[in-house]
């Protein structure tokens, strides 16, 4: 099942335990706007190249609609539209004052020069800077885009609209960027994690964990947990995945991956087989790595206690059932990773104030939002005999009800 009918599975189910009106749920999956752009730009050998953009606009009920770009060769409006009501739910349950969305341009990032990304990411934001804005839209990096490429959004914007920093997020610090934004998704996987196990009477000190996916959300997840007396066990990423009994010395992983040296290339550990990552004995797994990673095939054989979701959409709903049925406590991802999202708000929120927060006002206000959420999460558990992605689900699903119900939809 893929991301858009996962994602619809989810919300039908969350419409049904909170009883909305059929017109009401009916409505809230309709997006407020979808854009597709032709945009044309002169390669650096002189020839014309033209891509297709897309930006698809879900809702703003309860705020500007706050969604990444991605610049992929199979950029597919329909998933687009899945991520764009994926971010309306994230955002609502992180009771953050935005609604959803998602864009991006279909190509190949590595096939185009600097300078060629540079003017395709200008022709786009010309064709849709009257349609994003501060208190609009606020687009923000995804796959294939970076600091650098929210930086020339924010850049020709404001050609048009005057100096707008508060238009992108996830924008390098000299730009008006948040300090711990680079952590915040691993950080924010963290809290999660510390809350879940707090619930179960445990803590990351002295747990057993294993981590797939070793880039920004994995390896800010893994030092996080190690410095709190995790022991991650186990970690794999695309070239290869490796284990130590006793505890990887992340630290060391860390100066030996930034050395440039592969996981198996590692002194502190031992290569293991990457399709046992998923199914190795430990309290929690975190994937951070890809999505429908826990399948109808790995999961019965899954031993963790625990599933943190940092990755999108890493457990296919027939892997969910399963899971459920062992016992598996799984954290899902529309809360779990919503860390990067929470501190691209405090980003806006910076911008706008034009004051610069210290990076432990950050962690300390992130924390706050991860534990409140949490606990939202668990309430709607227990009013509507739940688990927990369908407690984060029904907590999102009904704020967003609320808003549009409070704002008056039918008129
Ligand atoms: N970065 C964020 O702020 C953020 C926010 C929310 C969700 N996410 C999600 O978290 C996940 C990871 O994002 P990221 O920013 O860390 O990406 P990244 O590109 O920095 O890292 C991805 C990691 O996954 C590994 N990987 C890729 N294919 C693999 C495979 N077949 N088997 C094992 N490992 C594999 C890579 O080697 C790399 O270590 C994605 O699902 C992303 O959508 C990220």
């Amino acid at each position: 099942m893929n991301a858009l009918a996962a994602t619809s599975r989810n919300f039908r189910q969350a419409a049904r335990l909170l009883g909305l009106d059929s017109k009401l749920e009916k409505s809230l999956l309709i997006p407020f706007r979808e854009i597709k752009v032709e945009c044309t730009i002169p390669k650096d050998d002189g020839t014309l190249a033209s891509f297709v953009g897309f930006r698809v606009q879900h809702d703003n009920a309860r705020g500007p609609m706050k969604g990444g770009i991605r610049y992929h060769p199979e950029v597919d409006p329909d998933e687009v539209n899945a991520l764009a009501q994926l971010m309306t739910w994230k955002t609502a349950v992180a009771d953050l004052p935005y609604g959803g969305a998602k864009g991006g341009i279909g190509c190949s990032p590595s096939e185009l020069s600097m300078s060629e990304l540079e003017r395709l990411t200008r022709v786009f934001t010309q064709k849709i800077h009257d349609l994003i804005g501060t208190h609009t839209d606020i687009p923000a990096p995804d796959m294939g885009t970076n600091a650098q490429t929210m930086a020339w959004i924010f850049d020709e914007y404001s050609k048009f609209h005057g100096h707008s920093p508060a238009v992108v997020t996830g924008k390098p610090i000299d730009l008006g960027g948040s300090l711990g934004r680079d952590a915040a998704t691993g950080r924010g996987v963290t809290y999660a994690t510390e809350a879940l196990l707090a619930e179960y009477g445990k803590s990351i000190s002295g747990s057993t964990v294993v981590i797939q996916g070793f880039g920004n959300v994995g390896s800010w997840a893994a030092q996080l947990i190690h410095a709190r007396g995790g022991k991650v066990i186990a970690i794999g990423d695309v070239t290869g995945s490796i284990r130590n009994k006793a505890g990887i010395d992340i630290p060391a992983l860390m100066k030996h991956r930034n050395e440039g040296g592969h996981l198996k290339d590692f002194h502190g550990a031992e290569v293991m087989d990457s399709s046992e990552l998923l199914v190795h004995e430990c309290d929690v797994l975190i994937p951070c790595a890809l999505g429908g990673v826990l399948n109808r095939e790995n999961a019965p054989d899954v031993k963790a206690k625990f599933i943190i979701e940092a990755a999108n959409h890493p457990t296919d709903p027939e892997a969910d059932e399963i899971l459920t049925k062992k016992g598996v406590i799984v954290l899902p991802d529309i809360y779990a990773n919503a860390g990067g999202v929470i501190v691209s708000y405090f980003e806006w929120v910076q911008n706008i104030q034009g004051f610069m927060w210290d990076e432990q006002k950050v962690n300390m206000e992130l924390h706050k939002y991860m534990n409140s959420a949490f606990q939202h999460i668990k309430a709607m558990c227990r009013s509507h005999d739940c688990n927990l992605r369908m407690g984060a689900f029904t907590l999102g699903v009904n704020r967003v009800a609320r808003a549009t119900l409070l704002r008056g939809w039918e008129a």
